[in-house]
């Protein structure tokens, strides 16, 4: 018998050596998932598409801005984004994109946690706790107090942006 007969492959039409080679990276593809629990390879590897941001919102359409503290989910773009009021007249703009695999993260009392591998991060978008990635992407902010606006500007993307390690 020849090393590349397809006798006991088991594999009709195909040689040893394309069975064998099909196999191991089945079982490769396997370990991967498993490994991962939930088939999301996040991590320092992966760098996704970027979004481009720039948009101008009027601050009477977010009334959770009206205070100091407030958190607002800006709606006017595609890409998840908070503001968040940090001071009179001061505002931080957060992307809720997380740096881990790109999950969007949620807010939960004054915190972001990610629904994916949980990592959180606090109010201003700094890592916390759970999966060890980096902090949430901030966005440039500018207030114009006169027109009651503020205009958004920067960009997001998906990854690349932490540990699997945990
Ligand atoms: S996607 Fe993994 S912690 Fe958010």
């Amino acid at each position: 018998m020849s090393s590349d007969s397809n006798e006991q492959t088991g594999c009709a039409g195909c040689s040893r050596r394309e069975f064998l080679s099909s196999s191991v990276l089945g079982a490769v593809g396997a370990m991967l998932v498993a490994s991962c629990g939930d088939g999301v390879f996040g991590g320092s590897s992966l760098t996704g598409p970027t979004t481009t941001v720039n948009t101008t919102v009027l601050l009477s359409d977010y009334p959770a801005l009206a205070t100091v503290g407030g958190v607002a989910r800006i709606n006017a773009v595609a890409t998840p984004i908070v503001v968040v009021r940090t001071a009179a007249s001061t505002y931080l703009a957060l992307s809720l994109i997380c740096p881990h695999a790109g999950t969007t993260v949620n807010l939960t009392g004054n915190q972001f946690v990610c629904p994916n591998h949980r990592a959180t991060f606090n109010s201003t978008g700094t890592w916390t706790g759970g999966q060890r990635t980096s902090n949430l992407q901030s966005l440039t902010v500018a207030l114009n107090a006169t027109a009651s606006t503020l205009t958004i500007t920067g960009t997001t993307s998906v990854g690349g942006g932490g540990d699997d390690d945990g």
